[in-house]
C-alpha cells in the first residue's frame, strides 16, 4: 500500500471548506432528468454524467466523514453513492436513531457543502455485506415472513419505515435544493428468488408518494438478462453493475435490452472485493481497475466505483454469505481509500484516469491521517462470562423447556448463554449435537461445570463429546457471527434454533441468558476486580479440550505526553489470542480472529481515545487467551501503526478464489 512521506503528515487534515453560510438556490431552475434522445442525463438542462464513488457513512465514524468526502472530491468524483441501512436506524420496532454516527441527513449535507452530488440507495434491502442486508432482525418475529416480497407483514413494516426515512430525504433532493440526483429502488432485486413485481410496484409507488413525481428512480442488477428480468420495472430506470472481469460491451448490451435509450450506467464498478474469515484477502490490481475505468468513461458511461472507501464493520454489523461464511470486521475492500481513509496507489491511478475526462480539483489532497504505535498493553483476566451474568443479564434469564432463538428472547446481536444440567454421568464418549443440520447459529462455546469442552460450529464442528457428572451445569455460550446478507437464506435465525441432543435424547429445561454486553462493558463489568472462584480458573483441568472459558480481560493505556497531535489513529493486534470481541472506552471495535484470518489488526480511530485519562481496553476472549496455557504470565495486546488485513499466516489456504476477481494472498 502506498503511503505519503512522513513530512506531509504534518499538514493537518481537511481544510475547512464548510462555510457556515448555507447557499441559496433558485429551486425552480434545478432539474435532473434523463435525456433519452442523446443517451445521457440533463442537469439543469445541460448534458451531465456522473463519476461517483460508494461510501457508507455507517462504516465510518462521523468524526471522519468530512475528511473522507473531501478526499473523494479531490479524486475528481462529482458524486457519491450511499446506502441507508434500515437496521442501523431502527434497532427495535418504532425506535429510531438519527443522531451522531446515525445522522444521515448531516452526512448528505456535508457532501452537498463539498459540492458532491448524491446517489441515494435507501433499500429497504441493501445487501452491502451488512447484517441481514440492512433489514432489521426483528422482522423475523414473524417466523414465516417472506422478506423482500409482498408478504403483508413485511410490507407494513417497510411502509412504516419509508414514512420515517423518505420525508427526511425529500428536501435533500436535487430539485428541492439538495444534492440527491437519483434514488435506487431495492437492490439487485433480480438476483433474489422471489421475483415479486407487486413488491417492486409497491416500493416504486411509495417512493413516488413520499419523494414526488420529479424524482429519478432507478434499479441496479448484475449484468445478466435473468437478473434484469426480475429486477426491473416500467418507470424505474434500469442500470447494471459489473467489475473488471466483464466485457464492457456485452454488459452494456444487457442494459440496452431493457433500456434501449438513455445513459449507460455501471452502478457498481468493483475496485476490489469483499473478504470472508478464513479466505485470503481479496484484492484487485490497480492497473486492471484503472484500465477498466478508462474504458467505461471512454464510452461516456456514468460510473459508480464500489467501494471508493470501504470502512469498518464495527461492533456486530458484518454480514455473511452462504454456505455460511461471515465477513470480517474490516471492509477495506482494497478500495482507493483504505479502511482507515489512507490514500493508496489506486487512489492516484484512478484520479489520473478521471483527469483524462474531466477537470479534477486543484489544491492539496488531504493527507493520510498519521498513525501511532502505542505499543504493548498488558491485560488481566477479570471474570468469565458465567461469573458476570448478574451484570450481563440484569433482567434475569428466560426459562424454557426447549431452546429459544435470539429473536424469541428479543436479543438481536452478540451473545446468548444457554444453560441446562447433565441428566446423567458422561465420561467423554457421549456426543452432544444439534437435532438439525445447522441448528447452532453460529458458534457455541461449550463448558460443563466451568470446564471447557470445545466448540459447536454452524459451519464445521457439529459434534462434541461431553464429560461431566449428572447434575453438572452445561453452558453453551452462543455467538451470532452476523446474519446472511445475500441470497435466498437471509431469513437467518440465531442461537440454538433446534433441540440439542445428548446420548441421543433431547436436552430440556433450559435457562437462557440474553447478554447485554454493551451496557456491561460500559459499567466496567461491575468493577474490574477479578473473582476468586477457583472452579472457574479456566485451566484445562481434565479432558482433551484445548479451550479456555469465554472470559473478559481488561487493561488500560495512557497516551504519551510531550508528543504533539496525539491521540492519533492506530491498529490493535492480538498476539496469541484466538477469537473474540474488543472495546476501547466502551466503543465496540468489532470481532478479532487472528487464528482464522485474514484480518489480524483492527482499526482504532483516534476520536475514541482520550489524553485526559487512561484508555480502557476490554477484551472478551471466547476460545483461548495466550496467558492461560501456563507458559506466559501476561496477556498483551499491541497497538501498531500498520494494518494487517491480509495475513497469509493465518489462512489454511484451502479456500477457492471468488470467480471473476483477482484474489490473492496479500500482506499489506
Ligand atoms: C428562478 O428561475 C426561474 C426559471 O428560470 C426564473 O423565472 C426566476 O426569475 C428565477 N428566480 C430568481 C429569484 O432568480
Ligand atoms: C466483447 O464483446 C463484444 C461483443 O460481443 C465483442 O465484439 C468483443 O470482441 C469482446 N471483447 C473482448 C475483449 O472479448
Ligand atoms: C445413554 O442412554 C441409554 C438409553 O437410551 C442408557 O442406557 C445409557 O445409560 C445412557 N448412557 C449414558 C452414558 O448416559
Ligand atoms: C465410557 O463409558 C463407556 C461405557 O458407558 C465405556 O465403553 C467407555 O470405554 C468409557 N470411555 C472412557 C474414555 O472411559
Ligand atoms: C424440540 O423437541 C420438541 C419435542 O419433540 C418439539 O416439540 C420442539 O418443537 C423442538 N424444538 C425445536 C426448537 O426444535
Ligand atoms: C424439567 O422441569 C420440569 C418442571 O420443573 C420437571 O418436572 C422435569 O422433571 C424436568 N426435566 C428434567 C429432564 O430435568
Ligand atoms: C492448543 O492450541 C494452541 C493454539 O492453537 C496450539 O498452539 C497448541 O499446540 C494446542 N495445544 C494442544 C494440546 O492441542
Ligand atoms: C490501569 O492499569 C494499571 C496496571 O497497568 C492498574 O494498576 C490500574 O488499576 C488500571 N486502571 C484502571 C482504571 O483500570
Ligand atoms: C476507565 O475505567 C475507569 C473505571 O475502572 C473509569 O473510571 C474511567 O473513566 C474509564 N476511562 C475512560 C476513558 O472511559
Amino acid at each position: 500500500m502506498f503511503r505519503v512521506p512522513l513530512c506531509s503528515l504534518l499538514l493537518l487534515s481537511a481544510p475547512l471548506l464548510l462555510g457556515a453560510a448555507h447557499r441559496v438556490y433558485n429551486v425552480s431552475q434545478r432539474t435532473f432528468e434523463l435525456d433519452y434522445s442523446h443517451d445521457r442525463f440533463l442537469k439543469d438542462g445541460l448534458p451531465f454524467r456522473y463519476i461517483s464513488g460508494s461510501i457508507h457513512y455507517f462504516r465510518i465514524p462521523r468524526f471522519y466523514w468530512e475528511d473522507r468526502l473531501l478526499k473523494m472530491k479531490m479524486a475528481g468524483l462529482n458524486a457519491i453513492q450511499m446506502y441507508v441501512p434500515w437496521n442501523f436506524h431502527e434497532p427495535r420496532p418504532g425506535q429510531y436513531e438519527f443522531s451522531g454516527d446515525h445522522d444521515v441527513e448531516y452526512f448528505i449535507h456535508l457532501a452537498h457543502e463539498l459540492g458532491l452530488l448524491v446517489i441515494l440507495r435507501p433499500g429497504p434491502y441493501i445487501c452491502a455485506e451488512w447484517d441481514m442486508g440492512g433489514l432489521p432482525a426483528w422482522l423475523l418475529e414473524k417466523e414465516s415472513i417472506v422478506l423482500r416480497s409482498s408478504d403483508p407483514d413485511y410490507l407494513a413494516a417497510v411502509d412504516k419505515w419509508l414514512t420515517v426515512l423518505l420525508p427526511k430525504m425529500k428536501p435533500l433532493l436535487y430539485q428541492n435544493g439538495g444534492p440527491i440526483i437519483t434514488v435506487q429502488v431495492e437492490n439487485e432485486y433480480g438476483s433474489y428468488f422471489a421475483c415479486d413485481y407487486d413488491y417492486l410496484r409497491f416500493l416504486a409507488h411509495r417512493f413516488r408518494y413520499h419523494l414526488g413525481n420529479d424524482v429519478l428512480l432507478f434499479t441496479t442488477d448484475g449484468a445478466n438478462e435473468n437478473f434484469l428480468r426480475c429486477g426491473t420495472l416500467q418507470g424505474l430506470y434500469a442500470t447494471v453493475d459489473f467489475g473488471t472481469g466483464k466485457n464492457v460491451t456485452q454488459a452494456f448490451l444487457i442494459q440496452r435490452k431493457f433500456e434501449p435509450k438513455g445513459p449507460l450506467i455501471n452502478s457498481e464498478f468493483y475496485t476490489g472485493w469483499l473478504d470472508h474469515w478464513g479466505e485470503p484477502h481479496s484484492t484487485a490490481k490497480t492497473e486492471v481497475v484503472a484500465a477498466s475505468l478508462y474504458e467505461l468513461l471512454a464510452r461516456g458511461a456514468s460510473v459508480n466505483l464500489y467501494m471508493f472507501i470501504g470502512g469498518t464493520n464495527f461492533a456486530y454489523w458484518n454480514g455473511a454469505n452462504t454456505p455460511y461464511a461471515p465477513q470480517p470486521t474490516s471492509y477495506d475492500y482494497d478500495a482507493p481509500l483504505s479502511e482507515a481513509g489512507d490514500l493508496t496507489e489506486k487512489y492516484f491511478a484512478l484520479r489520473n484516469v478521471i483527469q483524462k475526462f474531466k477537470e479534477v480539483p486543484k489544491g492539496p489532497i488531504p493527507p493520510s491521517t498519521p498513525k501511532f504505535a502505542y505499543g504493548k498493553v498488558a491485560l488481566r483476566k477479570v471474570k468469565a462470562v458465567a461469573e458476570a451474568l448478574d451484570i450481563l443479564c440484569p433482567n434475569g434469564p428466560v426459562k424454557s423447556l426447549y431452546p429459544l432463538t435470539f429473536i424469541q428472547v428479543k436479543q438481536y446481536f452478540g451473545y446468548v448463554l444457554y444453560r441446562t444440567t447433565l441428566p446423567e454421568d458422561y465420561n467423554g464418549s457421549m456426543p452432544i449435537f444439534s437435532s438439525s443440520f445447522d441448528g447452532v447459529r453460529d458458534r457455541a462455546y461449550v463448558s460443563v461445570d466451568g470446564v471447557p469442552q470445545g466448540i459447536l460450529d454452524r459451519d464445521s464442528g457439529k459434534v462434541l463429546y461431553i464429560q461431566g457428572k449428572a447434575g453438572a451445569v452445561l453452558d453453551l455460550l452462543v455467538e451470532n457471527m452476523g446474519r446472511v446478507n445475500y441470497g435466498r437464506y437471509i431469513r437467518d435465525f440465531k442461537g440454538l434454533i433446534s433441540n440439542m441432543t445428548l446420548n441421543f435424547s433431547i436436552l430440556t429445561n433450559w435457562t437462557i441468558f440474553p447478554l447485554d454486553t454493551e451496557a456491561a462493558v460500559l459499567s466496567h463489568l461491575g468493577g474490574w476486580e477479578a473473582h476468586g472462584d477457583s472452579r472457574h480458573d479456566g485451566h484445562l483441568t481434565f479432558g482433551s479440550s484445548n479451550f479456555t472459558l469465554p472470559t473478559f480481560y481488561v487493561g488500560n493505556f495512557s497516551i504519551p505526553s510531550g508528543i504533539p497531535d496525539l491521540p492519533q489513529d492506530t491498529f490493535i493486534q492480538f498476539p496469541g489470542w484466538t477469537k473474540g470481541q474488543v472495546w476501547i472506552n466502551g466503543f465496540n471495535l468489532g470481532r478479532y480472529w487472528p487464528a482464522r484470518g485474514p484480518q489480524v489488526t483492527l482499526f482504532v480511530p483516534r476520536h475514541i481515545l482520550t489524553t485526559s485519562a487512561p484508555n480502557n481496553i476490554t477484551v472478551l476472549e471466547l476460545e483461548r487467551a495466550p496467558c492461560t496455557d501456563g507458559t506466559s504470565e501476561l496477556c498483551t495486546v499491541e497497538f501498531v501503526d500498520r494494518p494487517v488485513i491480509g495475513s497469509s499466516l493465518a489462512i489454511s489456504g484451502r479456500f477457492p478464489d471468488r470467480s471473476g476477481q483477482d484474489s490473492q494472498l496479500n500482506t499489506l
